[in-house]
């Protein structure tokens, strides 16, 4: 299993590049089993989750044809409307071929996937919202077995907590449905909204995609789809807390600030600059850091999926911040090896209070889910002496060359073969 292995205390400066979004290229690449002829996807990150996604792809029966960053998927001889357990264990997202395998082929089997580092993750409001459509479900031999006859129903959808792959996978199945289905507390993530402008680019009929309102009025066919896929708004937000804590000046190029609009209020407020500029969005760490609190909230609040790199970043600001983790009820586990570096917090339920330290020291630690590993990779950079982490395959799932990109902002950092 590979480490990796970083010397603290270098100064991040100059430009780097985002890669394609991780969770809108796995909701994207799902859609194209709503049509039968060749889709083009630009932009794609090459990752672990991906790879994952293309194995299922796959496995169902798609073609797959992939030149560096461009996938081309068609989807016309489905022989196994199945996601096995195999898969589904390693990415709960696998779950997202559930809702456009059912609307077209009538028919899916998906594993369940059961436990999660973060939190239980259960799939009820996907099977609720599918069984309100007129699905006939059934859970066996760990399997959930749907059926459809003749065709999904449009329905009104109230979704009880505001799920993204839930709201992408409800949107999907509803695009070749009979009728209007509407959702309400619908995900306003910028990837669902994104995915519906795929789906509306191939031909279905979706008005409010972003807003907590969806309408989707069933057609009876889609058409193919050419698409570049937006860059990633955590991995952007995780180079731009690497800036502000290693005292950088960075410019991330292709930065989707206006979806990062939480992160941005807070990091100024903690003390870091940020500059808009004709290429970019520069980031700038001159002021010592400030302690703010951070409560974590569906979008357009503060992203789950920063909380563990803002909380590296707390650990050595000036004062006590509380950070609040209010969307999965376990996402702390990377508390205990900050702790292992020399970061003074105290976990009391949901919130963790952070008392930030004059320095972090470097230390051997683990990486348990993927953004917990990012909080360990800044937590490093930013360290005094040397930070080995071990199972960085949670990162490879989700940050594209991170090490190379991290090196050439003039990191020490590498990776070695365990
Ligand atoms: N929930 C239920 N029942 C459901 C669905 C969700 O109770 O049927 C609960 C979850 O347990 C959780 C909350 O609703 O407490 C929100 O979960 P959500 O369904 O929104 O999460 P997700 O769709 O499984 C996506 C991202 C996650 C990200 C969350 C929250 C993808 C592929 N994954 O997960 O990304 O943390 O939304 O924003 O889009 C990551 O990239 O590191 C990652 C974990």
């Amino acid at each position: 299993m590979d480490k990796i292995i970083i010397q603290g205390g270098n100064r991040l400066a100059g430009e780097v590049g985002i890669s394609g979004a991780k969770n809108a290229a796995l909701a994207i690449l799902s859609s194209a089993l709503l049509t039968d002829e060749w889709n083009t996807f630009y932009n794609v990150p090459k990752l672990k989750d991906i790879d994952t996604i293309k194995t299922l792809l796959l496995h169902i029966g798609a073609e797959v044809q992939e030149k560096g960053n461009d996938l081309k998927i068609r989807t016309r001889n489905i022989q196994n409307a199945e996601a096995p357990y195999a898969l589904v264990k390693t990415m709960r997202a696998s779950s997202l071929v559930l809702g456009p395998l059912l609307t077209r082929f009538k028919r899916a089997r998906v594993s369940l996937p059961g436990g999660c580092a973060i939190g239980a993750r259960p799939m009820n409001l996907h099977l609720l919202a599918l069984e309100k459509m007129g699905a006939d479900i059934k859970i066996e031999s760990g399997y959930i077995d749907v059926k459809v006859a003749p065709r999904l129903k449009g329905a009104k959808i109230y979704f009880d907590i505001s799920t993204v792959t839930g709201t992408e996978n409800i949107m999907m199945a509803a695009t070749l449905a009979d009728g209007i289905t509407i959702l309400e507390n619908a995900a306003c993530e910028p990837e669902v909204a994104e995915l519906a402008d795929v789906l509306n680019n191939m031909g279905a009929c979706i008005k409010g995609g972003g807003t907590d309102c969806i309408t989707i009025e069933g057609v009876d066919s889609l058409k193919p789809v050419r698409h570049t896929v937006m860059p990633d708004r955590i991995e952007a937000g995780t180079f731009m807390v690497a800036a502000g804590m290693t005292k950088g000046n960075v410019l991330i190029k292709n930065c989707p600030i206006h979806n990062l609009e939480a992160l941005a209020v807070k990091l100024q407020a903690a003390g870091v600059e940020i500059k808009t500029e004709n290429d970019g969005v520069r980031i700038i760490g001159n002021s010592p850091l400030q302690s703010v609190d951070v409560k974590t909230l569906p979008y357009p609040g503060f992203p789950t999926d920063m909380q563990a790199q803002f909380m590296a970043m707390m650990s050595i600001a000036n004062g006590l911040s509380v950070i609040t983790e209010t969307v999965f009820e376990n996402r702390f586990m990377h508390v205990s090896e900050l702790q292992r570096m020399g970061a003074d917090i105290r976990i009391d339920g949901r919130n963790a209070i952070v008392k930030g330290m004059p320095f972090l020291s470097g230390a051997p630690v683990m990486a348990t889910d993927l953004r917990a590993s990012a909080s360990l990779i800044l937590a490093g950079l930013a360290a005094e002496g040397v930070t080995e982490i071990s199972r960085v395959y949670h990162l490879d799932r989700g940050y594209e060359r991170i090490e190379e990109k991290l090196s050439k902002l003039g990191a020490n950092i590498k990776r070695v073969k365990a």
